[in-house]
Parts: structure tokens; C-alpha cells; sequence
């Protein structure tokens, strides 16, 4: 990796900045001044900025149980978003891998890693997202089939892809789609004259929501569940 973005991955610099710390001398591989932006950096060069050791941050993948009342964006002046949640460095470096409404609730994954969150957000790639919905009234068990057939949402041309319900009881069903269209969930309830009233996310793929994580709170992914997408 070049020296400059060695920098910028390992503290908060900006690409500018870097440069300008490599340019004054301030920054040293295994003790000795390297003032060549491009310079490449090895596994085992130390590289020291005013004398400390600096040490790339890295990838990151994280799920965060969202709280209602939260968006999932990087910046909003009128509420708290989901990265606002998360004391961690570099915070925007991050993006979210499928965003959640503001009233939804449940599993989100954030991620610094753009081709890890393509495969979760592309219809293309088929990742099932489950939610567990509660409607506004009761539920039929001709809704399995319609939904696995598709319905058509407003102002949208063809119909949804399959998606599989599950009835829990007469209010409450779990949903998964693979495709990520705008309110798809709401839309679709409301496709064949129902309410949702409120959706929570459970899993994307094989990753589940940490049953330990209170709303609001947050952990890095395990080795599995990042290779798991
Ligand atoms: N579908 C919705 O309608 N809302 C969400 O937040 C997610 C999926």
C-alpha cells in the first residue's frame, strides 16, 4: 500500500494532509525519513508519525441493533443517525449495506468494504433480508403464495421477486425478499390492502441480529459471518 494511504487508513488524516506530513519529515519507516508519498509499505516496515507507531485500521464490518427514530444515513440535521451511534474511529470511512426506514427496527450492517456490501444489497445476487412484520389486520394463508408469485407495487413496472412468508399468527408473519426497493415490505402489505405497523429486520443472509445487542448498540462481525456473504 501506498505510504500516503497508509496514513489515511491508520488515523485521520485526509489524503492532503498526509502528503503534507510525509513532505515535512514528521513521517519515518523502520526509523529512517521517507518523504515519497507513493512509497510502498510493506508488512513488516514500522511506520511512525512524530515518533508513534501507526497501524492501518483496515476493513470493517459491524451490525448495529437500529433503534426506532434513528435513520440510516451518514448525516441528518433533524434526527440521530445510525452511524451517530457508533463510537469508533473514522466513522466516514463507513457506509450501510441497506438502509432501514426511520420507524424500522432491528439489524443493520455497516461496513467499510463496498464489494462485500454490494453482494448484499444487489437484487442480483439474491441475499435474503427476513423481517418480522406486524399488520394492521389479520392475516391469510393466501398471502404465501401470492407473495411467492409476486405482487405488482405502485408506480413499479413487473412484479416483486419471490418472496417467502411465514405466518407467526393472525398479526404477525416473517417476510423475506432479496430485493431491497424502496418501503418494499410496506409496499407490498399495502399492494394487497394491509398495514404494517411495524417491521423489524432479523437477518441478511445467514446473519442473524445478536440477541445481546440492546437497541442502539453494536459489535464487529466474527470472521464467519463476514465470510458468510
Ligand atoms: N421494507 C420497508 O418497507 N421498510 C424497511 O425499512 C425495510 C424494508
Amino acid at each position: 500500500m501506498r505510504l500516503d494511504k497508509y496514513l489515511c487508513e491508520s488515523s485521520y488524516f485526509t489524503r492532503a494532509l498526509a502528503k503534507k506530513a510525509i513532505k515535512s519529515g514528521a513521517v519515518t519507516c523502520d526509523g529512517v525519513i521517507v518523504k515519497d508519498a507513493g512509497f510502498k509499505v510493506l508488512d513488516k516496515h514500522k511506520i511512525c508519525y512524530d515518533g508513534d507507531e501507526l497501524n492501518p485500521v483496515g476493513e470493517r464490518f459491524l451490525m448495529l441493533n437500529k433503534p426506532a427514530d434513528t435513520v440510516c444515513a451518514t448525516i441528518d440535521d433533524m434526527h440521530p443517525t445510525v452511524i451517530d451511534l457508533l463510537d469508533i474511529e473514522k466513522p466516514e470511512a463507513l457506509h450501510i449495506a441497506g438502509r432501514l426506514d426511520i420507524d424500522t427496527t432491528g439489524l443493520v450492517l455497516i461496513t467499510t468494504d463496498g464489494q462485500w456490501s454490494h453482494r448484499i444489497t444487489s437484487p442480483k445476487k439474491d441475499c435474503g433480508k427476513t423481517y418480522l412484520v406486524t399488520v394492521a389486520d389479520p392475516l391469510d394463508d393466501a398471502l404465501i403464495a401470492t407473495f411467492e408469485q409476486g405482487v405488482a407495487l405502485r408506480n413499479e413496472d413487473g412484479l416483486t421477486k419471490p418472496a417467502q412468508l411465514e405466518i407467526i399468527d393472525s398479526y404477525h408473519a416473517k417476510l423475506t425478499i432479496t430485493e431491497g426497493k424502496y418501503h418494499q415490505v410496506k409496499r407490498m402489505f399495502a399492494a394487497v390492502g394491509n398495514k404494517v405497523v411495524a417491521l423489524h429486520r432479523h437477518s441478511v443472509g445467514s446473519i442473524e441480529l445478536d440477541a445481546d445487542l440492546e437497541p442502539g448498540e453494536w459489535r464487529y462481525l466474527t470472521e464467519e459471518e463476514i465470510q458468510s456473504v
